[in-house]
Protein backbone atom coordinates (compact mmCIF):
# COMPACT_ATOMS: atom_id res chain seq x y z
CA UNK A 1 0.00 0.00 0.00
CA UNK A 2 1.60 3.28 -1.35
CA UNK A 3 2.07 6.28 1.62
CA UNK A 4 -0.89 8.06 -0.39
CA UNK A 5 -3.38 4.93 0.31
CA UNK A 6 -2.23 4.67 4.06
CA UNK A 7 -3.35 8.26 4.53
CA UNK A 8 -6.47 8.14 3.64
CA UNK A 9 -8.08 8.99 6.89
CA UNK A 10 -10.78 7.26 8.63
CA UNK A 11 -14.17 9.60 9.66
CA UNK A 12 -13.01 11.73 12.57
CA UNK A 13 -14.61 12.17 15.86
CA UNK A 14 -14.14 15.50 16.91
CA UNK A 15 -16.62 15.78 19.65
CA UNK A 16 -16.69 14.60 22.75
CA UNK A 17 -19.99 12.31 21.94
CA UNK A 18 -18.16 10.81 19.14
CA UNK A 19 -15.29 10.10 21.30
CA UNK A 20 -17.51 8.67 23.77
CA UNK A 21 -19.10 5.96 21.50
CA UNK A 22 -15.42 4.78 19.56
CA UNK A 23 -15.36 1.12 20.49
CA UNK A 24 -13.39 -0.75 18.74
CA UNK A 25 -15.72 -3.94 19.77
CA UNK A 26 -18.71 -1.89 18.68
CA UNK A 27 -17.03 -1.73 15.15
CA UNK A 28 -15.18 1.89 15.58
CA UNK A 29 -12.01 2.96 14.16
CA UNK A 30 -8.88 3.02 16.97
CA UNK A 31 -9.00 6.67 18.42
CA UNK A 32 -5.66 8.60 17.28
CA UNK A 33 -4.26 11.14 19.60
CA UNK A 34 -0.93 12.79 19.76
CA UNK A 35 0.06 15.49 22.14
CA UNK A 36 1.01 19.29 21.03
CA UNK A 37 1.85 22.79 22.67
CA UNK A 38 1.73 25.01 20.11
CA UNK A 39 -0.12 26.13 16.91
CA UNK A 40 2.39 24.84 14.09
CA UNK A 41 2.52 21.32 16.26
CA UNK A 42 -1.51 21.21 16.36
CA UNK A 43 -1.32 22.52 12.76
CA UNK A 44 1.01 19.05 11.64
CA UNK A 45 -1.41 17.14 13.87
CA UNK A 46 -4.22 18.02 12.29
CA UNK A 47 -3.49 18.00 8.69
CA UNK A 48 -2.05 14.21 9.51
CA UNK A 49 -6.03 13.76 10.43
CA UNK A 50 -5.46 12.94 14.03
CA UNK A 51 -8.88 12.64 16.60
CA UNK A 52 -7.45 14.34 19.24
CA UNK A 53 -4.88 16.53 20.43
CA UNK A 54 -4.07 16.41 23.98
CA UNK A 55 -2.09 19.60 25.42
CA UNK A 56 -0.26 17.13 27.88
CA UNK A 57 1.44 18.50 31.02
CA UNK A 58 4.67 16.30 29.12
CA UNK A 59 5.24 19.90 28.13
CA UNK A 60 7.15 20.05 31.09
CA UNK A 61 9.51 17.55 30.18
CA UNK A 62 9.78 17.83 26.29
CA UNK A 63 9.08 21.39 25.45
CA UNK A 64 10.19 23.42 29.29
CA UNK A 65 13.09 21.03 29.98
CA UNK A 66 11.97 19.70 33.45
CA UNK A 67 12.92 16.11 35.00
CA UNK A 68 9.46 15.40 35.23
CA UNK A 69 5.86 16.92 34.69
CA UNK A 70 5.87 18.47 38.53
CA UNK A 71 6.99 21.47 37.89
CA UNK A 72 3.87 22.90 34.82
CA UNK A 73 1.18 25.23 36.82
CA UNK A 74 -2.23 25.51 35.57
CA UNK A 75 -0.97 29.40 33.66
CA UNK A 76 1.22 27.11 31.89
CA UNK A 77 -1.33 24.61 30.62
CA UNK A 78 -3.31 27.79 29.88
CA UNK A 79 -0.84 29.69 27.66
CA UNK A 80 0.17 26.52 25.68
CA UNK A 81 -3.68 25.52 25.35
CA UNK A 82 -4.51 29.14 23.88
CA UNK A 83 -1.26 28.80 21.30
CA UNK A 84 -3.07 25.50 20.22
CA UNK A 85 -6.37 26.60 19.95
CA UNK A 86 -5.52 29.71 17.63
CA UNK A 87 -4.64 27.01 14.67
CA UNK A 88 -8.38 26.30 15.07
CA UNK A 89 -7.88 22.69 14.70
CA UNK A 90 -10.68 20.30 13.78
CA UNK A 91 -9.05 17.63 16.05
CA UNK A 92 -10.48 18.06 20.11
CA UNK A 93 -8.31 19.88 22.12
CA UNK A 94 -8.15 18.18 25.11
CA UNK A 95 -6.37 19.80 27.85
CA UNK A 96 -4.10 18.24 30.46
CA UNK A 97 -4.81 19.29 33.99
CA UNK A 98 -1.11 20.14 35.59
CA UNK A 99 -0.56 18.40 38.88
CA UNK A 100 -1.90 19.90 42.31
CA UNK A 101 -4.79 21.96 39.89
CA UNK A 102 -7.41 19.33 41.09
CA UNK A 103 -5.86 17.69 43.86
CA UNK A 104 -7.11 20.27 46.71
CA UNK A 105 -10.91 21.03 46.62
CA UNK A 106 -13.68 20.47 43.70
CA UNK A 107 -14.17 24.42 43.73
CA UNK A 108 -10.17 24.68 42.84
CA UNK A 109 -10.78 22.32 39.91
CA UNK A 110 -13.20 23.69 38.31
CA UNK A 111 -11.88 26.88 38.59
CA UNK A 112 -8.48 25.60 37.06
CA UNK A 113 -10.66 23.14 34.08
CA UNK A 114 -12.80 26.28 33.68
CA UNK A 115 -9.13 28.14 32.97
CA UNK A 116 -8.59 25.21 29.95
CA UNK A 117 -12.15 25.67 28.76
CA UNK A 118 -11.57 29.01 28.27
CA UNK A 119 -8.16 28.72 26.63
CA UNK A 120 -9.79 26.86 23.84
CA UNK A 121 -9.69 22.92 24.97
CA UNK A 122 -13.38 21.42 24.82
CA UNK A 123 -12.55 19.13 27.35
CA UNK A 124 -9.55 17.96 30.54
CA UNK A 125 -8.03 15.34 31.17
CA UNK A 126 -6.75 14.46 34.76
CA UNK A 127 -4.61 10.83 36.40
CA UNK A 128 -6.25 9.15 38.97
CA UNK A 129 -8.42 6.41 40.68
CA UNK A 130 -11.37 6.42 42.67
CA UNK A 131 -9.73 8.91 45.07
CA UNK A 132 -10.61 11.53 41.40
CA UNK A 133 -14.17 11.09 41.53
CA UNK A 134 -15.81 13.89 43.43
CA UNK A 135 -13.28 16.34 41.10
CA UNK A 136 -14.81 14.13 38.22
CA UNK A 137 -17.93 14.31 39.22
CA UNK A 138 -18.21 18.13 40.08
CA UNK A 139 -16.09 18.73 36.29
CA UNK A 140 -19.05 16.39 34.26
CA UNK A 141 -21.65 18.42 36.45
CA UNK A 142 -20.52 22.11 35.45
CA UNK A 143 -20.44 20.90 31.74
CA UNK A 144 -16.78 20.04 31.66
CA UNK A 145 -15.83 16.68 29.56
CA UNK A 146 -13.33 14.74 31.64
CA UNK A 147 -10.62 11.66 30.32
CA UNK A 148 -9.36 9.67 32.96
CA UNK A 149 -5.86 8.13 33.04
CA UNK A 150 -4.73 5.59 34.76
CA UNK A 151 -1.78 2.79 35.39
CA UNK A 152 1.55 4.54 35.13
CA UNK A 153 0.43 8.21 36.22
CA UNK A 154 3.54 10.48 35.76
CA UNK A 155 2.22 13.26 38.02
CA UNK A 156 2.53 10.77 40.76
CA UNK A 157 6.07 9.84 39.92
CA UNK A 158 7.56 10.49 44.00
CA UNK A 159 4.39 8.09 45.23
CA UNK A 160 5.06 5.67 42.70
CA UNK A 161 9.24 5.49 42.95
CA UNK A 162 9.91 6.45 39.41
CA UNK A 163 7.86 5.37 36.15
CA UNK A 164 7.42 2.50 36.46
CA UNK A 165 4.87 0.00 34.66
CA UNK A 166 1.74 -0.20 36.68
CA UNK A 167 -0.93 -3.79 37.06
CA UNK A 168 1.53 -5.94 36.69
CA UNK A 169 0.34 -8.68 39.76
CA UNK A 170 -2.82 -9.79 39.43
CA UNK A 171 -4.50 -7.83 42.24
CA UNK A 172 -2.81 -4.60 41.39
CA UNK A 173 -4.27 -5.37 37.72
CA UNK A 174 -8.04 -6.52 38.66
CA UNK A 175 -7.82 -3.00 41.27
CA UNK A 176 -7.15 -1.43 37.47
CA UNK A 177 -9.91 -2.65 36.48
CA UNK A 178 -12.20 -1.48 39.39
CA UNK A 179 -11.15 2.00 38.95
CA UNK A 180 -11.65 1.95 35.11
CA UNK A 181 -15.50 0.97 35.41
CA UNK A 182 -15.30 4.04 38.83
CA UNK A 183 -14.48 6.64 36.30
CA UNK A 184 -16.39 5.28 33.81
CA UNK A 185 -19.17 5.45 35.75
CA UNK A 186 -18.62 9.15 37.38
CA UNK A 187 -18.89 10.36 33.94
CA UNK A 188 -15.71 10.00 32.17
CA UNK A 189 -15.67 10.21 28.65
CA UNK A 190 -12.45 7.96 27.58
CA UNK A 191 -9.90 6.84 29.70
CA UNK A 192 -5.84 6.96 28.87
CA UNK A 193 -4.29 4.24 29.99
CA UNK A 194 -0.54 4.57 30.27
CA UNK A 195 2.39 1.98 30.93
CA UNK A 196 0.01 -1.18 31.99
CA UNK A 197 0.72 -4.97 30.33
CA UNK A 198 -1.37 -5.74 27.16
CA UNK A 199 -3.49 -8.11 28.99
CA UNK A 200 -4.63 -5.42 32.00
CA UNK A 201 -5.20 -2.78 29.22
CA UNK A 202 -7.37 -5.60 27.11
CA UNK A 203 -9.38 -6.54 30.16
CA UNK A 204 -10.02 -2.66 31.23
CA UNK A 205 -11.20 -2.06 27.31
CA UNK A 206 -13.66 -4.74 27.56
CA UNK A 207 -14.58 -3.51 30.96
CA UNK A 208 -16.38 -0.22 30.24
CA UNK A 209 -18.49 1.49 27.57
CA UNK A 210 -16.45 4.10 26.76
CA UNK A 211 -13.27 3.92 24.88
CA UNK A 212 -9.56 3.37 26.00
CA UNK A 213 -6.68 5.40 24.84
CA UNK A 214 -3.05 3.78 25.25
CA UNK A 215 0.27 4.43 25.61
CA UNK A 216 2.44 1.69 26.60
CA UNK A 217 -0.54 -0.33 27.02
CA UNK A 218 -0.42 -2.81 24.03
CA UNK A 219 -3.00 -2.77 21.03
CA UNK A 220 -6.15 -3.90 22.51
CA UNK A 221 -6.86 -0.39 23.42
CA UNK A 222 -9.71 1.82 21.40
CA UNK A 223 -7.22 4.28 20.76
CA UNK A 224 -3.42 5.01 21.23
CA UNK A 225 -1.71 8.55 22.38
CA UNK A 226 2.20 9.46 21.43
CA UNK A 227 3.98 12.49 22.62
CA UNK A 228 4.56 14.65 19.63
CA UNK A 229 8.57 15.18 19.87
CA UNK A 230 8.46 11.18 20.47
CA UNK A 231 7.35 10.64 17.43
CA UNK A 232 8.64 13.07 15.51
CA UNK A 233 12.21 12.36 16.70
CA UNK A 234 12.59 15.66 17.79
CA UNK A 235 14.78 14.45 20.82
CA UNK A 236 17.14 11.72 20.46
CA UNK A 237 17.22 10.58 23.79
CA UNK A 238 16.91 6.49 24.89
CA UNK A 239 12.73 6.64 24.49
CA UNK A 240 10.62 4.31 26.36
CA UNK A 241 10.60 0.67 24.38
CA UNK A 242 6.68 1.56 23.35
CA UNK A 243 7.72 4.83 21.35
CA UNK A 244 7.80 4.19 17.63
CA UNK A 245 9.82 6.94 15.84
CA UNK A 246 8.13 7.78 12.77
CA UNK A 247 10.70 10.52 11.61
CA UNK A 248 14.37 11.91 12.92
CA UNK A 249 13.53 15.22 12.99
CA UNK A 250 16.78 16.18 15.69
CA UNK A 251 18.93 14.75 12.75
CA UNK A 252 17.35 16.80 10.02
CA UNK A 253 17.54 19.70 11.86
CA UNK A 254 20.94 19.50 13.23
CA UNK A 255 21.95 19.02 9.56
CA UNK A 256 19.95 21.71 8.63
CA UNK A 257 21.45 24.01 11.13
CA UNK A 258 24.82 23.04 10.47
CA UNK A 259 24.61 23.84 6.48
CA UNK A 260 23.51 27.30 7.29
CA UNK A 261 26.32 28.19 9.87
CA UNK A 262 28.77 26.88 6.98
CA UNK A 263 26.46 29.31 4.42
CA UNK A 264 27.23 32.33 6.63
CA UNK A 265 30.57 31.35 7.09
CA UNK A 266 31.80 30.91 3.81
CA UNK A 267 29.86 33.77 2.35
CA UNK A 268 27.04 31.70 0.37
CA UNK A 269 24.13 32.62 2.97
CA UNK A 270 22.79 35.18 1.56
CA UNK A 271 22.85 35.43 -1.76
CA UNK A 272 21.88 38.13 -4.42
CA UNK A 273 18.32 36.25 -4.77
CA UNK A 274 17.69 36.59 -0.94
CA UNK A 275 18.81 40.34 -0.58
CA UNK A 276 17.02 43.44 -1.45
CA UNK A 277 18.14 46.10 -4.15
CA UNK A 278 17.43 49.76 -5.05
CA UNK A 279 17.09 50.99 -8.27
CA UNK A 280 19.89 51.71 -10.59
CA UNK A 281 19.70 55.39 -10.15
CA UNK A 282 19.38 55.30 -6.53
CA UNK A 283 22.85 53.13 -6.19
CA UNK A 284 24.06 55.32 -8.66
CA UNK A 285 23.48 58.09 -6.42
CA UNK A 286 24.50 56.29 -3.37
CA UNK A 287 28.04 55.79 -5.13
CA UNK A 288 28.69 59.13 -4.63
CA UNK A 289 28.77 58.37 -1.07
CA UNK A 290 31.15 55.87 -1.30
CA UNK A 291 30.08 53.71 1.23
CA UNK A 292 28.22 51.03 -1.10
CA UNK A 293 29.15 48.47 -3.29
CA UNK A 294 28.73 48.82 -6.63
CA UNK A 295 25.26 47.10 -8.17
CA UNK A 296 26.05 42.94 -8.54
CA UNK A 297 29.31 43.53 -6.66
O1 LIG B 1 1.04 14.72 29.15
C1 LIG B 1 1.01 13.79 28.33
O2 LIG B 1 1.68 13.82 27.28
C2 LIG B 1 0.16 12.65 28.62
C3 LIG B 1 0.23 11.49 27.67
C4 LIG B 1 1.44 10.69 27.93
C5 LIG B 1 -1.00 10.66 27.74
O3 LIG B 1 -0.53 12.64 29.59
Amino acid sequence: MSNSQQSVSAPRARTVPAVRSRKVADGGDPLVMVTAYDAPGARIADEAGVDLILVGDSLAMVVLGYEDTLQVTIDDMAHHTAAVARAKPSALIVGDLPWLSYHVSTEDTVRNAAALIRAGAQCVKLEGGRKRLPMIEALVAAEIPVMGHLGLTPQSVNAMGGFKVQGKQTEAALELVAEAKALAHAGCFALVLEGVPDVVAAMVTAAVDVPTIGIGAGPHCDGQVLVYHDLLGIEDRVAPKFVRRYADQKADAVAAMAAYADDVRTGRFPSDAESYHVSDEVAESLELYGSTPPPGA
